[in-house]
């Protein structure tokens, strides 16, 4: 899947899921800018891609401000090139009973996991209207597909993501531009691992019909298939990579 000379923005790059992605992404060709709160784990990923011989840098800010949006595309435009593959990868969790969540929970939670992914877009469809081509793919979770218990707001705010894939996918359809989203299942990652309720993902994934837990490669694929040309076709689509756990 060649990238060559596409730019691409990989939020919460840092780590987990975000990284394979970043990783994948360069491999296939892409300048990639790693945006994320988190300045050690940027920068290492940002090593592994030059190491390795590709092109990238980290901004570092949080993806769902819009002021620091503004200034990491700004960034990435004057260093690596016009911006037309954004993956909306950042995202938190959490793990409590309904009435126990309070007001400020549920804004931290749809804030960054529904309107980093919003504001992001806005910053940069802009350059993929100018180039006639953008790819944007933006990561869920099987939560909105199953439900997840003690994760009401984790799960409404990735419900959401789903509902503004195909929305935005529908809006600019005809600009050249595919919108799409991944839910992943269990995938072995510092979020599963570092959970308060220390979610053992080889025990959650047992009965699965696959029997293991999602690696971070498994997702990172299925994006660089979404990504690239030969996925032109397919937009607002929900693409589960999760092992048969789920099937809709
Ligand atoms: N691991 C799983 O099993 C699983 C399942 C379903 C969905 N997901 C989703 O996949 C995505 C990646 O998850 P992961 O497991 O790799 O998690 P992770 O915690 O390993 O990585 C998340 C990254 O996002 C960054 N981040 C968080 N908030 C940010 C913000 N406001 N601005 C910039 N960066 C921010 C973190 O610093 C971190 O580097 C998330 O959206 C998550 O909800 C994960």
């Amino acid at each position: 899947m060649s990238l060559n000379g596409k730019v691409a923005v990989v939020t919460g790059g840092a780590s987990g899921i975000g990284r394979a992605i970043a990783l994948k992404l360069a491999s296939d060709g892409a300048a990639v800018a790693v945006w994320d709160l988190d300045e050690s784990g940027a920068g290492e990923t940002v090593n592994m891609i030059t190491g390795a011989g590709g092109r990238a840098i980290a901004c570092i800010g949080d993806a769902s401000d819009v002021d620091a949006i503004a200034a990491s595309a700004a960034r990435t435009r004057e260093e690596l090139g016009a911006i037309t593959i954004l993956v909306n990868n950042a995202g938190i969790t959490g793990f409590h009973a309904f009435l126990d969540i309070s007001v400020d929970m549920l804004e931290r939670m749809l804030r960054v996991n529904v309107m980093g992914p919003f504001l992001c877009s806005q910053a940069i469809i802009p350059d993929m209207l100018d180039a006639g081509w953008g790819r944007i793919v933006n990561i869920s979770s099987s939560s909105a597909q199953t439900g997840a218990m003690m994760m009401t707001h984790y799960a409404t705010s990735k419900g959401a993501v789903v509902a503004f894939t195909k929305a935005l996918a529908r809006e600019y359809a005809s600009k050249g531009i595919t919108v799409n989203n991944i839910p992943p299942g269990f995938v072995d990652t510092p979020m599963l691992r570092k959970s308060p309720v220390n979610v053992d993902a080889e025990a959650a994934s047992a009965n699965s019909p696959m029997g293991r837990p999602g690696k971070p490669e498994d997702i990172a694929a299925a994006c660089s298939y979404l990504v690239s040309e030969a996925a032109g076709y397919v937009t607002g689509h929900t693409l589960g990579v999760n092992g048969g756990r789920v099937m809709p």
